[in-house]
């Protein structure tokens, strides 16, 4: 009997291992199903929180201890670093104490002050999958670090698309002026330094307020580069101030305003027409684009005539960035390349501020040319106006006249050599027939303005 009672217990027993493993394993199956199809959901949402600071975590003065004598612990701000980062750096590369500012006291323990610079760094990062490429990206986003604990950089990265296409640069921006317009005058950040994510920063010895304009400067809110192109908006600065919302709206606007017009490269263009606008134009300082917005050196242009110092912008050791614009699909690799040498040679790149020439160049810039702004424009606008037309029909003749050359060495059987030196002879002299027709095209411009005996230097070269 207790055999046969064992027997049957021991038969249902076996029934109960058979049912709780059956659901175990449907139960294995479902969670395997549902975290094999977990990523896919999450597409579109890699990170989804809209403002960080992943980068400033260790202010450039926060004391090493904390405690809060109310006893009660500091309100946890949102970009507040946890408590275990809050180590002093004793650089004596942070900037002085005019850069630094009493804003944001409640994430300040000691009330203090000396936290975060009065410069903010903005930038935006998002894509639905991870890829070669985005790794790069990622690389070089966090490539910012030291250089935001070493000056106190707070640093907004906007981690989801706002509005189609580019334009949601343009709306954050806007977001995070407005937030620090809403906090009382003193507390505020003061400027707002924008980089698109497609460079690397160099070097972290350069403290972004050296690029700021001086007091006699209140005026200029809005501090940008040209390229060879016209104005490059992938890195400049606006001044937190009203001018600056307005600025922002306008542009935003932009298309709404002016229907009938084409943005050929949308924000930036929208940018670049407002700030020919005297309105905008006159708050509006472009610097050289080396200082924060230099690109990798695509070769300088000999058909153009040297002293228009047309193209000089290119990165140069111990400059702040490289920015790559038009890498396209080389992109990830050339991001890969820089960081590779930042790492990699240091010494190279990160110059002391003190051994570059920034502050020089930067201080007569602000004595000298800025004093010019409207009349540097002018020229640029003019010789990029020039460009187009003469240089483009100047183009047009040399590629004919090689054509010819080589039609006629072909026929006269020249060897390769002689083939080669006949088209270069004739490629050097259309090289100087347009700088020729440049220069000329320029004196009747100038003539036409009644601006000519300014420009005279031009002519002798
Ligand atoms: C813009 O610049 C002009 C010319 O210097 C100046 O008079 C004006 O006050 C500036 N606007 C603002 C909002 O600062
Ligand atoms: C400063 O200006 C000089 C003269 O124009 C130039 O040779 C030098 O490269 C500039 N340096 C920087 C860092 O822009």
């Amino acid at each position: 009997m207790t055999t046969g009672h064992n027997v049957s217990f021991r038969g249902r027993y076996r029934l109960a291992r058979v049912i709780l493993l059956a659901t175990a394993l449907i139960m294995l199956i479902l969670y395997a199903t549902s975290s094999r199809w977990e990523p896919e959901q999450q597409q579109g949402q890699v990170a989804p929180r809209v403002l960080e600071t992943p980068i400033v975590d260790s202010p450039a003065t926060m004391p090493a201890k904390y405690t809060d004598p109310t006893g009660d612990r500091v309100a946890t701000h949102p970009m507040a670093p946890g408590d275990e980062a809050f180590q002093p750096i004793d650089d004596p590369r942070v900037p002085t104490a005019k850069a630094l500012t009493e804003h944001d006291k409640e994430i300040s323990p000691s009330a203090e002050g000396s936290l975060y610079s009065k410069i903010g760094k903005l930038s935006m990062l998002y894509y639905n999958e991870v890829s070669k490429e985005t790794f790069w990206y990622e690389q070089a986003l966090a490539g910012h670090r030291i250089h935001n604990m070493r000056f106190g950089y707070k640093h907004f990265v906007l981690r989801h698309e706002i509005v189609p296409d580019i334009w949601s640069k343009q709306a954050f921006i806007l977001s995070v002026l407005l937030q620090e317009l809403a906090k009382p005058m003193g507390e505020r950040l003061e400027w707002l330094f924008w980089h698109d994510a497609d460079l690397v920063l160099m070097n972290s010895n350069i403290p972004l307020e050296i690029f700021l304009p001086p007091p006699e400067f209140s005026h200029i809110h809005h501090i940008v580069a040209n390229d060879l192109n016209g104005l490059n908006a992938g890195v400049f600065f606006l001044r937190v101030h009203e001018w600056s919302m307005w600025y922002l709206s306008a542009v935003m606007s932009y298309t709404n305003f002016h229907p009938d017009r084409v943005l050929r490269y949308s924000e930036q263009t929208a940018m670049e027409w407002l700030i020919q606008e005297e309105k905008w134009g006159m708050n509006t300082t472009h610097v050289p684009q080396r200082w924060f917005n230099a690109y990798q050196n695509f070769g300088i242009d000999n058909t153009v005539p040297p002293e228009w110092e047309w193209k000089h912008g290119y990165y140069e050791p111990g400059d702040l960035l490289v920015h790559l614009p038009g890498t396209a699909d080389a992109r990830p690799e050339v991001m890969r390349e820089w960081l590779g040498r930042v790492h990699d040679q240091s010494a190279r790149y990160e110059i002391p501020l003190a051994d570059t020439t920034h502050v020089k160049n930067i201080t007569e810039f602000w004595l000298n040319d800025a004093r010019n702004e409207k009349k540097n424009q002018d020229t640029f606008w003019r010789r990029w106006h020039i460009l187009i037309r003469v240089g483009s029909q100047q183009d047009d003749q040399v590629r004919e006249a090689v054509a010819q050359a080589e039609t006629l060495a072909d026929q006269a059987r020249l060897s390769p050599e002689q083939k080669e030196h006949r088209v270069n002879e004739v490629k050097e002299k259309y090289r100087l027939q347009k700088i020729a027709a440049l220069r000329r095209a320029e004196q009747e411009k100038l003539q036409e303005a009644g601006l000519l005996e300014e420009q005279a230097p031009t002519t002798d070269r």
